[in-house]
């Protein structure tokens, strides 16, 4: 091998590696992007992990509604009034409840009109928040401690999930 095809093999191979760390890298970039940033900032890790409240203190419609719903400021404030009242964010939660200005979270998971998804049918199956939604504390799962939504939780992923468990698929289980 002459010096010249070694300089031009020696690119060639450079720009492959840059090709294809750049498409790993949006592949990483993909898989790390955080969910959607919040009016307020709630980290899920503090109240689940560290002060042990269960999921359905606050998403109380979850074992018995189709929604799992957020709950309203008031709740927050039963721990808030007196609970780092010094933080920016928790400011934020007071002057909500003095102006009667609700929060408004932004939607993470957002079936069309035309599907009715109902939670607690699927919660009184057994099946555990984490197999749909991941684990809302992990940071790695969750970087920025931002709920993202992990799973497809499309009309493929539920149909095969239903199959697998024997549910119905007809096609007004799942649309009116
Ligand atoms: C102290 C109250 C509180 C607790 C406890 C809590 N959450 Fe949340 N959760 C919230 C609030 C507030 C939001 C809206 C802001 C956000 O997305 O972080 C939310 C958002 C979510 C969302 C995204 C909703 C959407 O828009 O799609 C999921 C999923 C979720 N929580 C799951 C869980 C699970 C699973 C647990 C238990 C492991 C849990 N939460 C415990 C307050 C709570
Ligand atoms: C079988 C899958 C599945 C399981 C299990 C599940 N969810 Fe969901 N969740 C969804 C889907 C799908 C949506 C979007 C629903 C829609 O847009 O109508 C959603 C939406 C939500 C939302 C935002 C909208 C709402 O309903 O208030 C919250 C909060 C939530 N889930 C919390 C939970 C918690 C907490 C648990 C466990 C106790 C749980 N989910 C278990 C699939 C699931
Ligand atoms: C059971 C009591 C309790 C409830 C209910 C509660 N929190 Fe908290 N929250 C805490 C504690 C304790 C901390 C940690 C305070 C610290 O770091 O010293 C905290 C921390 C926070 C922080 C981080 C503050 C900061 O700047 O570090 C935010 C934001 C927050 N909570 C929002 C909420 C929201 C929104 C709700 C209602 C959906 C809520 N909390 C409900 C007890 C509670
Ligand atoms: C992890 C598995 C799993 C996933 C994912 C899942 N489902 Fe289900 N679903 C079930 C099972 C199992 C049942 C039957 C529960 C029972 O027998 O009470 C069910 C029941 C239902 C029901 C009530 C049916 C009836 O007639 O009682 C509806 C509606 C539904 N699912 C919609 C959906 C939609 C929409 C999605 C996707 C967004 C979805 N499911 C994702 C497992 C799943
Ligand atoms: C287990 C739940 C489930 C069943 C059963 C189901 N679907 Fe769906 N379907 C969904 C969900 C969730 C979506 C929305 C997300 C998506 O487009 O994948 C959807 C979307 C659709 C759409 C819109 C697609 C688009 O591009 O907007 C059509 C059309 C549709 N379904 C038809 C059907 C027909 C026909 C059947 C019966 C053979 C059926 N579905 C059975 C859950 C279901």
């Amino acid at each position: 091998m002459n010096r010249r095809s070694l300089i031009l093999g020696t690119g060639l191979i450079a720009a492959l590696l840059l090709v294809g760390l750049g498409v790993a890298g949006l592949a990483f970039a993909g898989q790390m992007a955080p969910g959607p940033a919040q009016p307020v900032n709630f980290p899920h890790t503090v109240h689940v992990s560290a002060l042990g409240m269960e999921c359905r203190f606050c998403h109380r419609g979850v074992d018995t509604e189709a929604q799992a719903t957020i709950p309203p400021v008031e709740q927050c404030l039963f721990c808030h009034v007196v609970v780092r009242t010094d933080s920016p964010e928790i400011q934020k939660l007071l002057n909500s409840y003095r102006n009667n200005e609700p929060i408004d979270w932004v939607r993470v998971h957002r079936q069309p009109d035309h599907v009715g998804f109902v939670h607690w049918t699927h919660i009184a199956k057994g099946f555990d928040c984490a197999t749909c939604h991941g684990d809302v504390t992990n940071i790695d799962q969750m970087p920025l401690g931002r709920v993202k939504q992990v799973r497809a939780l499309g009309m493929g992923d539920c149909v095969n999930c239903h199959r697998e468990n024997n549910a119905p698929t007809d096609c007004w289980t799942c649309h009116k």
